[in-house]
């Protein structure tokens, strides 16, 4: 992925309609270097940021003002996807450096992995590393630092998984605690 093309591209996507040319927006970003699906709709106030490799599957959509910072090795979105306003992607952190001038010190990044059919609601926080299982679901102002079970709900800071779905009765089980 080209950050400098991105910034580029930046341009353009603040000078179309929010929520319409998604095929346009997709040529666009898949010029830069992202592996985008045709049929992802990705919101013209979204910024991606980054040398990463990213990739967003098919019919996946991103919403108002979310941003991704995705250095390498990068982040998949998988298919059917659903990520609403002000979410925030980053999978690079630092070392703490509790003897340098910096606090944050050697820079981290690691793959962030959001399978099929996941939902992230507003203002939720995705960190470094971790894996979003399909079909699970991020509830709004969400920080996850770590694995997400698939077929779930996750709340909370940090966040933990409150229900799981329960394939053979059809019914949300809540955790315990
Ligand atoms: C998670 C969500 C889907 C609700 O799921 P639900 O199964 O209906 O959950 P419930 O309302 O039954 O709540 C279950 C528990 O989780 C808590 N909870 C729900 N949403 C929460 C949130 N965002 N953060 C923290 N806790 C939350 C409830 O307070 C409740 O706690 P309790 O059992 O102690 O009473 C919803 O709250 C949410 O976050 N939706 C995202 C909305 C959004 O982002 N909209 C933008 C457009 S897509």
């Amino acid at each position: 992925m080209s950050n400098f093309l991105l910034w580029l591209v930046g341009f353009v996507f603040v000078a179309l309609p929010s929520t319409r040319f998604y095929r346009l927006k997709t040529l666009l970003l898949a010029a830069c270097g992202v592996k985008v699906a045709k049929s992802a709709r990705i919101v013209s106030s979204v910024k991606i940021v980054g040398t990463g490799e990213l990739s967003i599957g098919d019919d996946t959509f991103i919403g108002h003002y979310v941003s991704i910072f995705c250095s390498p090795p990068g982040i998949s979105i998988g298919s059917y996807v659903d990520i609403a306003p002000n979410v925030v992607i980053v999978n690079g952190t630092h070392q703490v450096d509790m003897d340098g001038l910096h606090t944050a010190g050697k820079g981290v990044c690691n793959r962030i992995i959001i399978e099929d059919g996941v939902w992230i609601g507003a203002s939720a926080t995705i960190l470094t590393g971790v894996k979003i299982g399909k079909k699970s679901i991020i509830a709004a102002g969400a920080v996850v630092n770590s694995d997400v079970p698939e077929y779930s709900i996750s709340a909370g800071v940090p966040a933990k998984t409150i229900k799981t779905w329960n394939p053979v009765t059809k019914m949300w089980l809540k955790s315990n605690g």
